[in-house]
């Protein structure tokens, strides 16, 4: 098998080698994505091994994610991985959310599984063993809180030095806190994310360090593994639609490519729709798609949305992602504030639970239900990207009413859950309770 790195642009497509250090391609500036030629085992055979690796005790097999190695082939010697044991996210049925958004049945990949509570140790293992294998000793990445997170940790197991840009003040103190945690240098700067990433191109070819953000083609080729691992837990049976929030558009990339590729193998028999959805105030990818792709992208100079993950004026993916929406004749679509909190207060009812962004997937599916799009009985996944806990002052504020969206605007807290104070007093609680 043989890997190197391609430049989606149609008009170009120049290949370059698997280990030279490229973002961009230096050609055109395109996008680079990891291209294979040779050929892969059967899809059977594979199926067979996947399954059997669910048997092992070996550290690779054990990764939701390098368990699936032989569709991701970049690396010439597996021993540069380091695995948390990634991946191994689970299937989880929500019949609240599903009767909320329209459905009859949905089902939730929950990457809030992961070691670090978000998607991004998918794709992180991957783009840290790429790092290793180049031989970087500093790796670095802006985030709004998650890519942080875990490329700090992954970094720390490696013996790598991470080090980490973030928006000062719009990050959640949970996702923070697990960079500070994994000892990774953390600077805060006085930006936003798109203006960061800008600053941190510039500063990773300056000094040498290998940056880690979502363009890096080898964070996509781990990413891959979600869909990968949703259709090994399906029986590689493919459902009607996938649904996920869009940032700055790397899964969404990922997730098109390991459905093309699945397909293309005989994996899997026909192509799911990909449903991305935006917040109101950070949806350059929406106004985009309904323009139908028609002439120039617009950034947003200001993005705004209380779901800080997703907090993304000007997404570095999009070319790869309006590629991927179309091939699956995927939708995009935006929702509010409001939305976004009561469909995540519905998820959580489920005794599911995820952060702000992911809850953008069911207010999405509500949408789209009732404008006929997704159809009531249609198969629906939907990707919760992560963890319950990474954003807990939201919750409190949701349930207590003092939530307020950018602009001051309160949300209503329609499904609140207030905490009650009580006395010390068995009979004023027990009259309470009764
Ligand atoms: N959901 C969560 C929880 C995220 O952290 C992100 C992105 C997304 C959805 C959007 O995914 O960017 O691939 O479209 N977080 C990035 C970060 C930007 O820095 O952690 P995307």
């Amino acid at each position: 098998m043989q890997a190197s790195l391609r430049c989606i642009a149609q008009s170009c497509g120049a290949h370059f080698g698997i280990e030279e250090v490229l973002y961009n391609c230096p050609k055109c500036g395109g996008l680079l994505e990891a291209s294979y030629s040779g050929s892969f085992a059967p899809a059977n055979e594979l199926k067979r091994t996947f399954l059997d690796r669910r048997l092992s005790n070996a550290p690779l097999d054990q990764s939701g994610v390098w368990r699936y190695r032989e569709l991701f082939p970049f690396l010439d010697d597996v021993s540069h991985v380091v695995t948390l044991r990634e991946g191994n996210t689970p299937m989880l049925d929500g019949p609240i959310a599903a009767a909320y958004g329209g459905l009859d049945r949905l089902t939730f990949k929950h990457q809030g599984f992961n070691p670090t509570g978000s998607f991004k140790d998918n794709g992180m293992t991957c783009g840290v063993a790429q790092a290793r294998r180049l031989k970087m000793t500093r790796v670095a990445c802006v985030s709004t809180g998650n890519t942080s997170a875990s490329m700090a940790a992954y970094a720390a197991a490696a013996g790598l030095e991470p080090l980490i840009f973030l928006p000062h003040g719009n990050i959640s103190f949970g996702k923070l806190a697990q960079a500070l945690e994994y000892g990774a240098r953390t600077l805060q700067v006085e930006a936003n994310f798109d203006e960061i990433l800008a600053l941190v191109r510039v500063l990773a070819e300056r000094l040498g360090i290998y940056m880690l953000n979502s363009m890096n083609p080898f964070r996509i080729e781990g990413q891959k593994s979600i869909v990968i691992e949703m259709m090994d837990q399906r029986d590689w049976r493919a459902p009607d639609w996938i649904v996920l929030p869009g940032g700055n558009l790397g899964n969404t990339s990922a997730f098109g490519k390991a459905l093309r590729e699945l397909h293309a193998l005989g994996f899997i028999d026909k192509m799911p729709r990909l449903g991305v959805i935006q917040a109101e105030g950070s949806a350059p990818f929406y106004e985009f798609s309904q323009r139908h792709g028609e002439g120039a992208f617009r950034a947003i100079a200001k993005p705004e949305t209380l779901a800080t993950a997703i907090r993304i004026g000007d997404p570095v993916s999009w070319p790869k992602a309006w590629h991927e929406v179309q091939v699956s004749n995927g939708v995009v679509e935006k929702v509010t504030e409001q939305e976004i909190a009561d469909a995540k207060a519905q998820i959580g009812r489920c005794g599911i639970g995820c952060e702000p962004a992911s809850a953008a997937t069911l207010a999405g599916i509500r949408r789209l239900t009732a404008a006929g799009t997704i159809a009531h009985d249609a198969d629906v996944v939907a990707v919760l990207t992560g963890n319950v806990l990474k954003d807990t002052d939201y919750i409190y504020r949701y349930h207590t009413g003092q939530l307020e969206a950018p602009g001051g605007v309160k949300i209503d807290s329609k499904f609140g859950n207030q905490p009650i104070v009580v006395p010390n007093d068995p009979d004023r609680i027990a009259e309470l309770l009764s």
